[in-house]
């Protein structure tokens, strides 16, 4: 076992004591009893703004279901699974995606999770932008978009105008396109509250995800955590120091790891990787 993956399992292992939820990636939570299945009627669904994603743009990015590489998908498929399954065990619905550092994979990880989720016919999901700072998220997708999340918590768009149709079905996305300083305050504003009651009052009920910027780099998670029911946390393989997930441990100490992703491994078996 590496360094990493062995920093890896104590910080696991620390946030399940902390939690008291399973979290370890190769230890199934138990499940609290068998969820009814409950097929969701189309016509029920809210249609949102709609703004064409660029096919040429998602291929060249890596996005799903543009990505043809069949260990990416296998990846991929295997990390929905088991965040959704801990979703459902758990009784929870919205994810925060983090890292240790810059350049890990956040962005990437956050949209192909929100994307392979919603492959699933019954479920639905929101893909928020959250790295207020450096907004990735519409540039991945190739969107052009009018209004974003940082308009909304400046006061100059209302919600309906930030959320967007990309044509992927069952997915919504508030991207943005304005970078804002002090973004911890825009974090803990009455008007980013409003906006995750509204969207985890959404019904039918949608899988939240908010890319976030990394743990290490800003207060910003540390100060949206308690709004959400989870974070994920990626690292990547060879870059991430031992250092780093050592300095995060403590600060996810206080939160519900509910999943660590394992990026750009070298080792081609079950993880999320190219
Ligand atoms: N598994 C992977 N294989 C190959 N390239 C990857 C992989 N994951 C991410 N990348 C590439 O690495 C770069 C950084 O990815 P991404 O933007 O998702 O990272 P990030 O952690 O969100 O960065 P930031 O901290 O700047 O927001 C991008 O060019 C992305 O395409
Ligand atoms: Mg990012």
């Amino acid at each position: 076992m590496s360094l990493i993956e062995t920093a890896i399992k104590k910080i696991q292992a620390s946030a399940a004591a902390q939690a008291q939820t399973a979290v370890a990636t190769d230890t199934a939570p138990k499940r609290k009893s068998a969820a009814k299945f409950e097929p969701i009627d189309p016509t029920t669904i809210r249609q949102f703004k709609r703004v064409a994603a660029d096919p040429e743009a998602m291929e060249r990015n890596c996005i799903l279901p543009q990505v043809t590489d069949q260990a990416a998908l296998r990846g991929y498929k295997i990390l929905r699974t088991r965040i959704g399954q801990r979703l459902a065990a758990g009784g929870w619905h919205s994810i925060a995606v983090t890292g240790t550092e810059s350049g890990q994979g956040k962005t990437l990880t956050a949209i192909n999770l929100a994307i392979a989720l919603a492959q699933d016919p019954n479920t639905y999901v929101f893909l928020v932008d959250l790295d207020l700072q450096r907004a990735q998220i519409a540039a991945y997708f190739g969107m052009q978009i009018e209004k974003g999340l940082g308009d909304y918590l400046v006061g100059e768009a209302g919600i309906s105008d930030i959320i967007y149709n990309t044509g992927v079905e069952r997915l919504a996305v508030i991207p943005n396109s304005r970078a804002l300083e002090h973004s911890s305050d825009f974090l803990s504003s009455p008007r980013m509250l409003e906006l995750e009651e509204k969207l985890s009052a959404e019904k039918p009920r949608r899988i939240v995800i908010y890319d976030m910027p990394p743990i290490l780099l800003s207060d910003d998670v540390l100060t949206f955590a308690p709004h959400v029911d989870g974070i994920v946390l990626v690292v990547t393989e060879g870059f991430t120091a031992r250092s780093s997930l050592e300095r995060s441990k403590e600060l996810l100490a206080e939160m519900n790891l509910i999943g660590v992703v394992l990026n750009k491994s070298s080792e081609r078996n079950d993880s999320p990787y190219y």
